[in-house]
């Protein structure tokens, strides 16, 4: 079976171009854009105040937000993943759920940014995905880190098998970003069974512990054991969340 195309299931993949620096949605030529619209990157003073604040954190900070590990790994059992942006001619194990996403989305229904602005047929913000799904509560366990922020969002549960992975990229890499990430490795997900690369640095995962990352960097990852799950939060950068988070380091 060729699994450039189809799922390990048999099913054929629905696959997505490969990455086009020119592609307006998703891709990162900015100042060809700029200068038909130089506004559009132009950072707010709220963008600046907000990233000045989480510049002096680290970049891969833990946060005191625990999830419930004994039920967590009780809903999952029941839970249905979907591929994760399947790329034309590329072979990635790599699945999700969705728990917050656009209004009337499933949990089921396509999770990464460049596939939903594909369904839905126009160009989306991480802040345009603010409505949980049935997922976001049927996931009582993470309550306590997705329910903590000030709204949230396109938030999902990632899972990598044995050999799935990210290639090297930035979330974003302008001050204009609306949202920062906060990540959570569940169940057994730890150093050696998933590595996390930021810059030329692999950082040490703690099983079950959350995570600001600051995704502007660049990032890698691989896992080498299958069901490798991770939280993935797209939390609005607003003062109030800047803060929010601050609040809650591990290390105060
Ligand atoms: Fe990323």
């Amino acid at each position: 079976m060729d699994l450039k195309k189809y799922d390990k299931d048999g099913n054929l993949l629905n696959l997505t171009k490969a990455y086009d620096r020119n592609d307006k949605a998703t891709g990162s030529n900015y100042y060809e854009w700029y200068k038909n619209d130089p506004t559009q990157y132009e950072p707010t003073a709220d963008d600046l105040k907000c990233e000045l604040q989480l510049n002096l954190l680290g970049d891969f900070e833990a946060l005191s937000l625990r999830p419930d590990v004994k039920k967590f790994k009780e809903e999952v059992k029941t839970t249905e993943f979907v591929p994760y942006l399947r790329r034309e001619g590329v072979s990635n194990d790599r699945e999700g759920i969705l728990l917050v996403g656009l209004e009337g989305d499933k949990p089921t229904d396509s999770l990464s940014r460049p596939e939903a602005m594909k369904r839905a047929g126009r160009v989306l913000k991480e802040t345009d995905f603010n409505t949980p799904t049935s997922a976001y509560s049927h996931f009582e366990s993470l309550h306590p880190i997705l329910d903590y922020w000030s709204g949230l969002g396109r938030t999902m549960i990632v899972k990598t098998n044995k050999g799935g992975w990210f290639p090297p990229h930035r979330d974003s890499p302008l001050l204009t970003r609306d949202t920062f990430r906060v990540i959570c490795f569940l169940g057994n997900s730890d150093t050696n069974s998933y590595e996390w690369w930021l810059g030329d640095s692999r950082r040490i995962i703690i099983p079950n512990t959350t995570y600001y990352v600051d995704t502007t960097k660049v990032h890698r990852t691989h896992s080498w054991m299958n069901n490798s799950y991770h939280l993935i939060l797209n939390v609005p950068k607003t003062w109030e969340n800047v803060i929010k988070l601050t609040s809650i380091l591990e290390n105060p």
